[in-house]
């Protein structure tokens, strides 16, 4: 079965040059790219894709982070690609991160993670509606 996901190299990845590191991770795990821009993120946008954080004390933070300077957007195709997508990004504390992983190997910082994953198909559903909304 192929599914999609989406993934954003987060403002902190485009400043620290780490994109092509980043894509070549997922490319070299042989998911697909469908889709792929670069593009400074609004706010409106920003709450949208982390609503499910909205109550959370660091959410003010996140919103802040994310739309700092631009991002890279990008869907990515292959089978049960969202798990393989965040297993291959590791936890979202870079300090416990696995080595290996794009966290564990690049970052160091919660706040500065560098990369996000839909973490299950119907967020992936969503989230790709939000940022492609053309995307057949
Ligand atoms: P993401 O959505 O960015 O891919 O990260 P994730 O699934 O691994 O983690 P999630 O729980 O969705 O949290 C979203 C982002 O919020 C920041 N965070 N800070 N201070 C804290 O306790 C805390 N918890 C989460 C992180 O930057 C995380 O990536
Ligand atoms: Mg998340």
């Amino acid at each position: 079965m192929t599914d999609r996901t989406l993934i954003l190299c987060k403002p902190d990845a485009v400043e620290r040059q780490l994109v092509g590191e980043i894509v070549g991770r997922f490319e070299a795990k042989q998911l697909t790219l469908v889709a792929l821009e670069l593009r400074q993120l609004d706010t409106a946008t920003a709450e949208a894709h982390y609503g499910e954080h909205a109550e959370k004390p660091f959410f003010g933070e996140l919103v802040a982070f994310i739309t700092r300077s631009p991002l890279v957007a990008m869907v990515i195709e292959g089978p049960e690609a969202y798990k393989v997508a965040r297993n291959l990004i590791g936890a979202t504390n870079p300090r416990e991160a696995a080595p290996g992983t794009i966290r564990g190997d690049l970052a160091i910082e919660m706040g500065e993670n560098l990369v996000h994953g839909s973490d299950s198909p119907e967020s992936a559903a969503r989230e790709i509606e939000l940022f492609f909304p053309n995307l057949a």
